[in-house]
């Protein structure tokens, strides 16, 4: 019988090492939501930062213990210009090191804030008790959508970001540095994403029991395809297909989901609650709880407050087991 090439020693070596370790080195830097794996040149200035720092601080520590164990060790008459070292390393090279760190991190900061151009697309983020409510323009053309927010590859965007309740904190690690989301103020920060694929965001600043299930995605899209998504979500929610997502639309209806949510095309017109009218293109619900899809929707929609307790939407156990159905299967498919 043949030999298995793959049995070589390398390889079972590398495997070995793969089993012991490296998956969990790896998972530390690598993923949706890791500042140590840059989508973007603003968080590559970040890292590039964090890197210096790390490093510098690294050596400057090394060399400092190795001084402090050689002093400890030798003979006091044998540590030769006592006073040299003390104006030398406790004065001259602390002022120089952090003179030049404090000039890197300003340059880097102005080259973050310098960031804009005349083509940035805009996006409004509020934060909300526990989700994120997000908007394209403004007037008649405006597009909200909610946990989600897909941008075109390439391009600055301009996020103001804002908060309905508590302090909330957009962060999305991979594309650029966090900022707080504070009631009746709004700031401002660009970014651009350059690599095309799914990042996850999530609330950086504690907000309530639900701060921890508060997640977005952040999808960079290369620019014609972020313009097609961007036009499809302006059309208002497909017509029913057939009678039984006929019946999904009237058991919503009739049940006062619109008191919160809007789908558009239909009477629905709440604004309390996430914009529903292409709610079944998204990835993921209740702000990255629940992969997206009938079930998950079903389950949202009788068992919301076992899921997430205290968040604003009520759990319906009253509905019955084929509206249930109807009702998911319905929202399931606006796309
Ligand atoms: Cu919102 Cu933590």
């Amino acid at each position: 019988m043949a030999r298995d090439p793959s049995r070589s020693r390398p390889k079972r070596r590398a495997r070995a090492l793969w089993a012991t370790g490296g998956p969990a080195w790896l998972a530390a830097c690598e993923g949706p939501q890791s500042a140590l794996s840059a989508g973007g040149s603003n968080a590559g200035a970040i890292l590039e930062l964090t890197l210096v720092l790390f490093i510098g601080g690294g050596v400057i520590f090394l060399a400092v213990m190795g001084l402090a164990g050689y002093a400890v060790f030798a003979r006091p008459d044998r540590f030769p210009g006592t006073r040299a070292w003390i104006v030398g390393g406790g004065i001259v090279f602390p002022v120089v090191a952090l003179t030049a760190l404090q000039i890197h991190e300003f340059a880097v900061a102005r080259r973050l804030a310098a960031q804009g151009s005349a083509d940035m697309l805009r996006v409004e983020v509020t934060g909300r008790m526990w989700w994120w409510d997000v908007r394209y323009g403004d007037g008649p053309d405006a597009v909200r959508t909610a946990n989600e927010i897909v941008i075109p590859a390439g391009r600055p965007v301009e996020f103001v970001v804002k908060a309905a309740d508590v302090i909330h904190s957009f962060w999305v690690p991979s594309l650029a540095g966090k900022i707080d989301m504070i009631p009746g103020l709004d700031n401002r920060l660009v970014l651009v994403g350059e690599k095309p694929g799914v990042y996850r965001g999530q609330c950086a600043e504690y907000c309530g029991a639900q701060h921890a299930l508060m997640a977005f995605d952040v999808i960079v899209e290369p620019p014609e395809r972020f313009d097609a998504w961007l036009a499809a979500q302006r059309q208002p929610a497909a017509a029913p297909a057939d009678p039984a997502l006929t019946a999904g639309r009237d058991a919503f209806l009739k049940i006062g989901c619109g008191a919160c949510h809007t789908v558009r095309g239909t009477p629905a017109a709440g604004v309390l609650g996430p914009d529903l009218t292409h709610v079944g293109g998204r990835r993921r619900l209740a702000a990255g709880t629940l992969p997206n899809g009938a079930e998950a929707l079903a389950g949202w929609i009788v068992g919301a407050q076992h899921i997430k307790p205290d968040n604003r939407m009520p759990s319906f156990p009253i509905l019955d087991g084929e509206s249930l159905r109807a009702v998911a299967a319905w929202l399931e498919s606006l796309t």
